[in-house]
């Protein structure tokens, strides 16, 4: 009797009104706020944008300063927090630690849970932006078997999160500045895109108003998949798999072939049919990184190079519209600056917690959000009487 509009996957339906984040899938543009990515990724920092994306405008100096004291002063975790993690296995994904240890967040913070409270909102939002890279970091440390760095509040929050990952007590660290500021880009090219599945999952656990902590737990839980997040690690492996160029054709065939479940990952994106704005400024941060450090020859990036050039010139791709998308190079970046292949989607939701949070306060502020509730067509047995255990056949 119901008439309901079948769009599985959501490719055509809007499921919110958002002022936040603007994509152009068929030109390749990107903005924040009305700001291009590009920009953006050349001359702000992460916590910019993270002020931008939760307020709506570039911050003044006095506004930045004053944001990124309120930042600082959150980046500590209560110190119980440190058991939770000596909890699990050492080899566990990093990503299963940040799915338990941020939902856990809710236990610490009750202030945060009221959440009919702008004030606490805000607070909130800031305490997750603030102790994301604290968390991930200790995820990291865990599972190398290292003992946890405090956070060092005079330090800028890439570095910080650089020097929590990579100091070791007994040593002297010195953050390269390079590298901060490469991370401090991917950071920003990570940090929204409007409604892709971790924030629609997002938006749809906070539709029921759940705790903030809980929603963004369940959207690293979305993320984790290869297909949104977890392609960065993918996309790694799969470098790592194909390993020398005179390999590529085999496996573009591979994933040209509809028998073959197999897909280049780091390739194709539901909304992009032109050339990720991200996957550019990432091409070009890869290199940087690898010029930094000295590294001339990598075989993966050498791979990757001739894989994307063969991909942009084969019928197929090319009728697909398949671009090389933000995880294509990231990963080869990471892995140079010493982020093991298992860290790399947890770096994604470090950055994507901004994106996560903003979009869920403008859900709770939207006057028009009510919970989400998608309608199915049922495909199932028609009613049907209730037949006895002994009379069942
Ligand atoms: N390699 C080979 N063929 C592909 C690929 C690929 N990477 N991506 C899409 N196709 C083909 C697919 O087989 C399909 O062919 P046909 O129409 O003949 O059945 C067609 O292109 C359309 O693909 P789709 O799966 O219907 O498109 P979608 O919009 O549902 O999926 C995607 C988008 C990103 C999930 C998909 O392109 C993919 O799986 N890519 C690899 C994983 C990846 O890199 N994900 C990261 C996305 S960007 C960052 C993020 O979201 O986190």
């Amino acid at each position: 009797t119901h008439c309901f509009t079948y769009d599985p996957g959501f490719t055509s339906t809007a499921a919110c009104e958002s002022k936040i984040t603007y994509i152009d899938g068929d030109a390749g543009v990107l903005l924040h706020r009305g700001y291009p990515i590009e920009q953006l990724a050349e001359h702000g920092s992460f916590l910019e944008t993270c002020y931008l994306l939760l307020y709506g405008d570039l911050p003044t100096h006095a506004q930045h300063a004053d944001f990124e004291s309120r930042v600082y002063r959150h980046t500590m975790v209560h110190e119980q927090m440190a058991k939770f993690f000596t909890g699990y296995r050492r080899d566990a994904h990093p990503m299963a630690i940040m799915v338990g240890n941020v939902g856990a967040l809710a236990a610490f913070y009750h202030d945060s849970l009221d959440i009919t409270d702008p004030h606490q909102r805000m607070v909130a939002s800031i305490r997750m932006i603030s102790k994301m890279p604290t968390i991930a970091a200790m995820a990291y440390k865990y599972t190398i078997g290292q003992p946890f760095v405090y956070p060092t509040n005079s330090l800028d929050y890439t570095s910080n999160f650089l020097k929590m990952c990579f100091s070791i007590p007994c040593e002297e660290y010195k953050v390269n500045p390079v590298l901060a500021r490469a991370l401090d880009r991917i950071f920003i090219l990570h940090a929204d895109h409007e409604q892709n599945a971790s924030t629609s999952t997002v938006r749809l656990a906070g539709s029921s108003g759940a705790n903030p902590f809980a929603c963004i737990a369940a959207g690293i839980a979305c993320l984790w998949g290869p297909a949104h997040g977890g392609a960065n690690e993918a996309a790694l492996q799969m470098l790592q798999e194909i390993g020398t160029v005179d390999r590529i054709p085999h496996f573009v065939a591979r994933a040209k072939d509809k028998n073959d479940p197999f897909r280049l990952m780091g390739f194709g994106h539901r909304v992009y049919k032109n050339y990720d704005p991200r996957a550019k400024i990432m091409q070009h941060t890869c290199h940087e990184v690898l010029a930094t450090l000295g590294i001339k020859d990598d075989p993966l990036l050498d791979v990757a190079v001739e894989l994307e050039r063969i991909a942009l010139h084969d019928e197929y791709f090319i009728e697909k519209k398949l671009y090389p998308n933000i995880d294509f190079y990231s990963g080869i970046t990471l892995k140079a600056m010493g982020f093991p292949t298992s860290m790399f989607t947890v770096l994604f939701a470090l950055a994507r917690t901004v994106g996560w949070i903003a979009q869920w306060k403008e859900m709770i502020e939207d006057p028009h959000q009510k919970i989400g509730r998608p309608r199915q067509l049922y495909t199932g047995a028609p009613q049907r009487p209730y037949v006895l255990l002994d009379d069942r056949a």
